[in-house]
């Protein structure tokens, strides 16, 4: 009897050892352990022993009974591991849902772009407050007190003296404040203004504001500068052009054009048939402005201009109506994914 227990030990092991799959141990343990296996019929031939050899071959068949299950276990864990491999499961590949990463808003990216154009010509980035001072928006950038800009049809007012900012314009004075020439700047940051919505005005929009103040700083600065932003930022063979026009904190005071990024200056719709697009407001900045900074008279000129940055983005991606860059619409930005 212990003869045939060791010999099915034996033998059951090896077969546990040759199953492959979880399919087979369970065929192996029902064939050992099961009603009718082959350890139960050697339980079942117990009542043949003699009284005194049935608590040793009892207790050997126990033994033999917990042996197995363990290996059968074993067995059955270790191929659990493997039968996942052998279809196919990587566990370096990303998950089964894929991975949605974000990406920038093309508002910011162009945003983003046009400052490094500057800092290619040597500029500094500054930045001032959103919510701001009627001071520094208005009274410091030499805005008569009754002038229409500080009319609450446009202006959001917190307070008597606490505005949105309505223009990036103010973060000049904030900074010449702090700092003195020779000097090279650009102000991005979101502004507001009290309007209805359509296509071409939001309440909110961003600006990137300009700023060289230095001894001897004159319009063709200026230009020159104009120039190598347009060239840099929408390509060679684009003319630019000088309209006067009028700021408070510039004198003088001008409009640019660019020749229209899409006909290049034959006439469309999107120059209105003129041929030409309107991309900032400029100018020398005007003496009360660097008084108001505490600089000394007539030491230093400098000009500044003022980009909307929204109108840069959508002459850029020939976008044609600025809600789309405020609704985060995924439909829309998802149009952006990787281009940026
Ligand atoms: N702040 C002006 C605007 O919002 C733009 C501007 C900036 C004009 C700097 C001249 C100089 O319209």
């Amino acid at each position: 009897m212990q003869q045939a227990i060791e010999a099915l030990r034996a033998d059951g092991l090896t077969r546990i050892d040759q199953a492959t799959t979880a399919d087979e141990v369970e065929a192996v343990r029902v064939a050992l352990l099961g009603r009718k296996g082959e350890v139960t019929g050697l339980l079942r031939g117990l009542k043949d022993a003699t009284p005194e050899e049935r608590p040793a071959i009892g207790a050997a068949l126990n033994q033999l009974k917990v042996d197995l299950t363990e290996a059968l276990d074993v067995r059955k864990a270790s191929l659990a591991g493997t039968s996942e491999q052998h279809t196919g499961l990587d566990l370096t590949l990303p998950g089964a849902s894929p991975v949605s990463l974000g990406t920038q808003h093309p508002l910011l990216s162009v945003l983003e772009e046009m400052c490094d154009i500057f800092y290619g010509m040597g500029y500094d980035r500054g930045e001032g407050p959103e919510v701001e001072l009627d001071y520094y928006n208005f009274t410091a950038l030499n805005f008569p007190d009754d002038h229409p800009a500080r009319d609450i049809q446009d202006t959001f007012f917190i307070n008597k003296d606490v505005v949105l900012r309505t223009q990036t314009s103010p973060v000049q004075v904030r900074t010449m404040e702090k700092i003195d020439p020779p000097l090279a700047y650009v102000f991005p940051g979101r502004v507001y203004r009290n309007e209805n919505a359509d296509a071409s005005h939001s309440s909110e929009f961003f600006q990137l504001e300009g700023l060289r103040v230095d001894k001897n700083i004159s319009l063709v600065d200026l230009r020159e500068t104009v120039e190598a932003f347009v060239s840099s930022f929408f390509g060679a063979g684009f003319k630019t052009r000088f309209r006067p026009h009028f700021f408070p904190f510039t004198e003088p005071s001008v409009e640019v054009d660019m020749q229209c990024v899409k006909c290049s200056g034959k006439g469309c719709g999107v120059c209105g048939q003129t041929g030409w697009l309107e991309i900032m407001g400029a100018g020398m900045v005007h003496p009360n402005v660097f008084k108001a900074a505490g600089y000394p008279e007539d030491a230093y000129t400098g000009f500044a201009f003022g980009m909307g940055v929204d109108r840069i983005a959508m002459l850029k991606y020939g976008i044609d109506d600025i809600r789309l860059l405020y609704e985060n619409d995924l439909r829309f930005l998802n149009q952006f994914r990787g281009v940026l």
